[in-house]
């Protein structure tokens, strides 16, 4: 099955993202850089980057290196766009996460938000493990079930409405679950709530040492 993602354009996602009946786009951005700000990380992977939000909040004289993966072409030309001159490596990877390749004990941070949804994550999750490094940290925000508004808002970004048939929610007791299963320990959780109603689950987990 084609990947809908591939059939919405960038201004759709953006607009989407950023309409104030959504307005998830600030919050995203600013919760990889809070992630960034704790973990200090000399090198980062971002899972499901669309067109780099939040890669402003990479500071260069911390972070050397940045890998971003996502399915869609057009989402990662416009973040080389955005990011001519990074002041940072930039590796960008255009794959499905079904099968993209993640170079092993890499990363110090691996950032997945709001894209567990959309992928088979008990799949995804050993090789995000065997990513990090040895004391690496997995940051995950996952989208609550929401008694107001369904999975996907509606706005006037109609192209958008396709990808709610890929969307599952991810329960996070079952994540915690089975990331303990691949080395990792869970360090923080809570929820963050936005002002349209619907709420995030933020959580933080670190790769044992062995
Ligand atoms: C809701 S957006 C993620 C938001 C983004 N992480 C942020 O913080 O603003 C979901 C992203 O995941 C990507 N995506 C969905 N399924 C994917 C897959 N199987 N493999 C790679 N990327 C995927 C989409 O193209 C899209 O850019």
């Amino acid at each position: 099955m084609r990947n809908p993602w591939l059939d919405i354009p960038e201004v759709d996602y953006v607009g989407h993202m950023s309409s104030p009946t959504v307005n998830q786009r600030p919050v995203l951005s600013r919760l990889l850089g809070d992630a960034l700000g704790s973990v200090r990380p000399r090198t980062l992977l971002v899972l499901g980057c669309s067109t780099g939000n939040g890669l402003e909040h990479v500071n260069p004289e911390v972070t050397s290196r940045v890998t971003v993966v996502d399915v869609n072409p057009a989402y990662l030309l416009r973040l080389g766009e955005r990011f001519p001159n990074p002041g940072f490596e930039l590796d960008v990877q255009c794959a499905d996460l079904a099968d993209a390749v993640l170079k092993r004990e890499a990363f110090d941070l691996v950032h997945a938000a709001l894209v567990l949804e959309y992928v088979e994550w008990p799949l995804l999750l050993p090789r995000v493990a065997a990513a990090l490094k040895s004391g690496g940290v997995l940051s995950v925000v996952l989208q609550l079930p929401s008694l107001s508004s369904p999975a996907v808002t509606p706005t006037t970004f109609v192209s958008l409405q396709s990808v709610e048939s890929l969307f599952r929610f991810v329960e996070p007791g079952a994540l915690v679950e089975a990331a303990r299963g691949e080395g990792l320990t869970l360090d923080t959780r809570r929820t963050e709530l936005l002002a349209t109603g619907k709420a995030f689950e933020v959580l933080r987990f670190v790769k044992h040492a062995v």
